[in-house]
């Protein structure tokens, strides 16, 4: 992901999810040297795209995000297993990520993929009436 990629990016990102990233926290995202990666189609359309950092052997996927036309061929978990490689690449041994608890398609993705649930986070999304609890998974790499 480049700064050229965020008008798409955003686009998506505010197509898929009630309470959006905003084109700043992409920004930043980028400027701040994260593992930004978007997928593009043969047609060159941007499809998917993620977030991740990685400190010392630690990765924690901040984002990962299908297009909603693009949802549910694959392209999801072609990112996730994408994002877990680039993280052993960095010398990671684990990953993190938080995930709602009503998102019930990322979470079965999740756990398919072998992440197991470690905690979770009181209050840490906005949501329609009040907070919304954040799972947090983890995988070993
Ligand atoms: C959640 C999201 C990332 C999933 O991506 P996707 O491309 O739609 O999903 P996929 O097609 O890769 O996976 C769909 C299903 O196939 C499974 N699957 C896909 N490829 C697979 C493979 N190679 N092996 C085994 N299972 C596979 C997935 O586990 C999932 O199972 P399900 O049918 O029980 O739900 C996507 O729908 C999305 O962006 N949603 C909105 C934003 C969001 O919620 N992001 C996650 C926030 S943490």
């Amino acid at each position: 992901m480049s700064e050229a990629d965020l008008r798409e990016v955003v686009a998506i990102e505010s197509d898929i999810y009630p309470f959006p990233w905003t084109r700043g926290n992409f920004l930043d995202s980028v400027r701040a040297g994260y593992s930004v990666w978007v997928l593009r189609d043969a047609a060159a359309v941007l499809t998917a795209y993620s977030v991740m950092t990685v400190m010392l052997d630690e990765a924690h996927l901040l984002n990962l995000s299908v297009a909603r036309s693009h949802q549910r061929h694959g392209l999801g978990w072609r990112t996730l297993e994408w994002m877990a490689e680039v993280a052993r690449g960095h010398g990671a041994h684990s990953m993190l990520l938080e995930v709602r608890p009503s998102n019930a398609s990322a979470v079965r993705m999740y756990r398919r993929y072998g992440f197991d649930r470690i905690g979770t986070r009181r209050g840490y999304y906005p949501a329609q009436s009040g907070r919304e609890d954040a799972l947090v998974l983890r995988i070993s790499l």
